[in-house]
């Protein structure tokens, strides 16, 4: 219906930063708070969509109605995310995954000592990019967190990851990106014009950005 335009739709969205093992008591992580995919979450649902939420952080109520999903590592947000995958129909990755993982974790606590220490990464599995290569009928949201060159890097991503849309941040904006609660986007969509939010609260955006995407998909 009108009134419910993701009716009937499953919606995939993950939120908050990966956090990746260094030992038991340490782990590489960054500044995402999740804000903005827990929006997602709520405007999906909303909108009369079955949302999975796959999260990294407990620091925000998990908004009612929703299947949650916590994870920690880059890891293991990928399996999480294709256990759900086929049965989906929009996936938005509105989390911060970690580009570099520790190539090894430490089963004990590593200790100090009068060296330097090498920590050696490995690169995780970019998930927008898998998601790209082996969607069928999905439609794949991905964002740009970028503090330069927005616009290239942003169309560079939707190419390269064969997304269906791309919203960027510019999160070197004082009320956009990481841990705020208001955010400023540019949506781009293959062979569309650029859509621009101004800035706005979380919850604002996301609606925004699923209305573009229910225009888009024609719902
Ligand atoms: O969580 P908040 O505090 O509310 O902040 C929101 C946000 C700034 C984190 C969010 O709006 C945002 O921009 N999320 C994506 C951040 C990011 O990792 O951007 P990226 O340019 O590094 O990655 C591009 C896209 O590929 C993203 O959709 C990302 O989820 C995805 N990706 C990246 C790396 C990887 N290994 N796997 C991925 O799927």
């Amino acid at each position: 219906t009108k009134d419910l335009p993701l009716k009937g739709k499953s919606v995939i969205i993950t939120a908050g930063g990966t956090k990746e093992r260094i030992d038991p008591v340490r782990f590489i992580t960054n500044d995402s708070s999740g804000k903005m995919g827990y929006s997602l979450a709520k405007a999906a649902r909303n909108l009369g969509a079955q949302v999975t939420l796959i999260s990294t952080t407990n620091q925000l109520p998990i908004p009612f109605g929703v299947a949650f999903v916590p994870v920690q590592s880059a890891a293991e947000m990928e399996k999480a995310v294709f256990a759900k995958f086929n049965d989906s129909d929009i996936v938005i990755m509105a989390a911060a995954v970690s580009d570099y993982r520790p190539k090894t974790e430490a089963a004990y606590k590593i200790k100090k000592t009068n060296e330097d220490l090498t920590l050696i990464l490995e690169k995780t599995t970019d998930i927008l990019a898998r998601l790209g290569k082996e969607k069928k009928h999905q439609f794949l949201i991905g964002f740009a967190a970028e503090t330069n060159d927005v616009e290239t890097y942003a169309k560079d991503k939707l190419a390269r990851k064969n997304a269906n849309m791309i919203v960027a941040n510019d999160v070197s904006q004082a009320n956009a990106g990481f841990n705020k609660d208001t955010n400023e986007v540019i949506i781009y969509q293959p062979q569309l014009d650029p859509i621009h939010i101004s800035v706005r609260s979380k919850d604002a955006v996301a609606e925004e950005i699923l209305h573009a995407a229910i225009n888009t998909l024609n719902l």
